[in-house]
C-alpha cells in the first residue's frame, strides 16, 4: 500500500526490488517436482479458511465468512500460491451443512456451496473438506486440551502454583477428545492424500503425498497418518511458541512423550522462530529416550528416521493485503474514522488490534497508556488510543476475568469524558476490515503480547500504515526476531518501559519514522507468505531427495538491540 494517505504524513514508497517472476518460477518448479501434474498439497488444520453460517435467504441456505485468528489470516490466501486441498474441522452447524453438501450427490446443493467457496476465496485453487467430529469429542479436544491447556502451557500463561491441573477431566479429554480428533483428521488427510496421489498416477507421473499439518491442535495426528501413508512426506508447523523445556515438565511424562513422538512422526518439524526450534530439539532430548539429537544441525534421529527441525516465520501476502486495504469495505471505515478523528480535534492515534485474551497483554498496554497520560496530561487532548478488540473464547473463565479487568482499566482511564474525548476508543475487532482501517490511520501501533508465536498485526501494520507508524513491539513476539532493530522493543511486563516507548514513538521525528518503516516494510515484503511457503517446499523437496533441508538459520535481531539502563 503506497502513499494513499490523507495528506498528513503520507508519501509514495518506492517499490521494494524483488524479482517476483523469478520467485514464482522457483516456486512453480518446486511444486512441479513435489506434486507432478495434478497433485495437490494437503493442508490440515482445526479451523478452516471459511466459516459457514446458516442463512435462509441465500442460495444453498449458507453464508461464508473468513475464519478468524492468526492461522487463517496467514493461510487464507494459500490457494493463490499452490493447488491445495484443505482439511479442517466442521466447527459450526453451517460448516456441517456445507460438509454434507460437498459430499452429497445432490448436484444443485453441492454447486451452491462450491460457488460460495469460489466467491469467498477468489483466484484460488482450493478444495475444502470439512470433517465433522462428535460434539463430545470436539468439546474435549478443542475446549479442554487445545484451548486452554496446550495454549496456556505454550504461552506460559499458567501461574504454576494454581494450574494446570492434570486431573480426570483433562486425562479424559486427552483420551476421548484430543487423540480421537487427531485420528479422525489424520484419516481425512490420508483420504485427501490418496486422492491427490491417484490424480498424479492417472497422469502417469505418480507422486507420494505431501501433507502440511498445522498447529497445536494436531500434535499427534502424524502418528496415525504415518501408519496409513508411510510414503507421505509430512511437515508439521506450530503457529504458537514452543516454550523452554521446563514448561513442558508440568505435563505428565506420557503426555509430553506422546506430543513429541507425534511430531517426530513427521519429516520436518517447523516452528516460527529459531529460538522455538532450539527449544523443541531440547524438549525431544529431554523426553524421548530413544531419540538422538544434533542440536547444532537441528536434526533428530529416531527409530531409523531423520527428522529436521526448522524455522519458517509466517507472514502475510502483501499484494492480497494491499488490495484488501484499498477495498471499499476498508476505505469506508477509514473515511468514517477520519471524520471522527477530525471531530475530536485531530489527535494522533495509537492503535492496537487483537483478540481480548491474556496472552495479548492489553491490560499492561492500557496501564502503560494510563502512566503516560499521568506523566504528560496534555496528551489527553492530543492523542487517542484506538483498541480494535475482538472477544475470544469467552467460555474459558480466565478469558472472561481478563476481559473484565481490561474493561475496568479502560473505564478508569476514560472516566466520565464524552465519547470522542475519551482517551481510549474501543472498536469492534470481529470486523477485520475495521482492524485494517485503524492500522491505515495509526501513528503508533502497539503490539505487546506476553508471548506470541509470530504476531501478524505487527507485519500488517508495517505494510498498510499511511502515516509512517512507529511499531512498539514485545521482544517476546516471534515477529521481534525479524523487526526488533526498527521497532521500539519492550519487555512485555515492563509497564513503565512501554509508557516510555509510546512516548518516544509519539515524539519521534518524521525522518526517523520513515527510515525505520522503510526497513521494516522491505523486510516484510521480502519474507512474505510466499517466502514462508517456498522455504518449506524447498526443504520438503530436499527431504524427498534424501538431502538435508537447505534453509539457512535466520538471524535473531533481538540480540542486536541495546537495552536502556534502568
Ligand atoms: C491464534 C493462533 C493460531 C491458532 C488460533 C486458533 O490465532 O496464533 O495459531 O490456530 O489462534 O484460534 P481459534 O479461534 O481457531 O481457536
Amino acid at each position: 500500500v503506497t502513499g494513499q494517505g490523507d495528506g498528513s504524513g503520507s508519501r509514495t514508497e518506492p517499490p521494494i526490488e524483488r524479482d517476483q517472476t523469478a520467485d514464482r518460477a522457483a516456486r512453480a518448479a518446486l511444486l512441479h517436482e513435489l506434486l507432478g501434474d495434478g497433485g495437490r498439497l494437503v493442508v490440515v488444520s482445526n479451523r478452516g479458511p471459511l466459516t459457514f453460517e446458516e442463512h435462509g435467504a441465500t442460495p444453498g441456505g449458507l453464508r461464508a465468512e473468513r475464519g478468524s485468528g492468526g492461522l487463517v489470516t496467514a493461510l487464507a490466501e494459500l490457494g493463490r500460491h499452490a493447488p491445495v486441498t484443505w482439511v479442517a474441522v466442521a466447527m459450526t452447524a453451517g460448516d456441517r451443512i456445507a460438509a454434507d453438501a460437498l459430499e452429497s450427490g445432490d448436484q444443485p446443493r453441492r454447486s451452491a456451496v462450491l460457488s460460495l467457496i469460489r466467491e469467498s476465496l477468489p483466484d484460488q485453487d482450493i478444495t475444502l473438506r470439512y470433517q465433522s467430529l462428535e460434539t463430545r469429542v470436539f468439546e474435549r479436544y478443542y475446549g479442554v486440551v487445545a484451548n486452554p491447556f496446550l495454549w496456556f502451557v505454550q504461552h506460559q500463561m499458567y501461574a504454576s502454583a494454581y494450574g494446570p491441573n492434570v486431573d480426570d477431566t483433562l486425562l479424559d479429554a486427552w483420551r476421548h477428545g484430543y487423540r480421537p480428533a487427531n485420528e479422525a483428521l489424520a484419516n481425512a488427510a490420508a483420504d485427501a492424500a490418496g486422492e491427490a496421489t491417484r490424480a498424479t498416477e492417472a497422469r502417469g507421473n505418480p507422486r507420494p503425498p505431501i501433507v502440511l499439518l498445522q498447529d497445536y491442535h494436531l500434535y499427534v495426528a502424524a502418528t496415525r497418518l504415518r501408519q496409513l501413508r508411510p510414503d507421505a512426506t509430512i511437515l508439521h508447523f506450530t503457529h504458537i511458541p514452543w516454550p523452554p523445556v521446563d514448561q513442558w515438565r508440568l505435563l505428565p511424562q506420557g503426555m509430553r512423550r506422546a506430543l513429541c513422538e507425534g511430531l517426530l512422526a513427521c519429516d520436518i518439524v517447523g516452528m516460527q522462530t529459531d529460538r522455538y526450534a532450539a527449544n523443541f530439539v531440547d524438549t525431544v532430548a529431554s523426553f524421548v529416550r530413544d531419540a538422538r539429537v544434533d542440536r547444532a544441525g537441528r536434526t533428530v534421529a529416531w527409530r531409523g528416521r531423520r527428522i529436521r527441525v526448522r524455522a519458517y516465520p509466517i507472514s502475510v501476502d502483501p499484494d492480497g493485503l494491499g488490495a484488501f486495504a484499498r477495498s471499499a469495505a476498508v476505505t469506508e471505515r477509514v473515511t468514517a474514522l477520519r471524520a471522527r478523528v477530525r471531530g475530536a480535534g485531530s489527535p494522533r492515534l495509537i492503535v492496537r488490534a487483537d483478540r481480548l485474551e491474556p496472552s495479548k497483554n492489553a491490560l499492561r498496554g492500557f496501564l502503560a497508556y494510563e502512566a503516560l497520560l499521568a506523566q504528560r496530561p496534555e496528551l489527553r487532548r492530543e492523542v487517542r488510543f484506538i483498541a480494535v478488540q475482538s472477544t475470544s473464547r469467552e467460555h474459558v473463565p480466565e478469558y472472561a476475568a481478563y476481559a473484565a479487568a481490561v474493561h475496568g482499566v479502560i473505564e478508569r482511564i476514560n472516566a466520565n469524558a464524552a465519547a470522542d474525548e475519551q482517551p481510549v476508543w474501543v472498536l469492534d475487532g470481529s470486523d477485520y476490515a475495521m482492524a485494517i482501517a485503524a492500522m491505515r490511520v495509526a501513528d503508533v501501533v502497539l503490539v505487546n503480547p506476553v508471548y506470541d508465536g509470530m504476531n501478524l498485526v505487527a507485519k500488517e501494520a508495517v505494510l498498510v500504515g499511511e502515516r509512517d507508524p512507529v511499531l512498539v513491539l514485545s521482544e517476546t513476539a516471534g515477529a521481534a526476531e525479524q523487526l526488533a532493530t526498527d521497532a521500539l522493543t519492550i519487555a512485555p511486563a515492563d509497564v513503565i518501559g512501554t509508557a516510555d516507548a509510546l512516548e518516544r514513538a509519539l515524539d519521534m521525528p518524521v525522518g526517523e519514522r520513515r527510515t525505520r518503516l522503510r526497513h521494516m516494510r522491505g523486510s516484510v515484503r521480502q519474507e512474505d507468505l510466499d517466502w514462508w511457503l517456498t522455504r518449506q517446499l524447498r526443504d520438503l523437496a530436499a527431504v524427498r531427495r534424501g538431502a538435508l533441508p537447505p534453509s539457512r538459520r535466520l538471524r535473531d535481531n533481538i540480540r542486536k538491540v541495546e537495552g536502556i539502563e534502568v
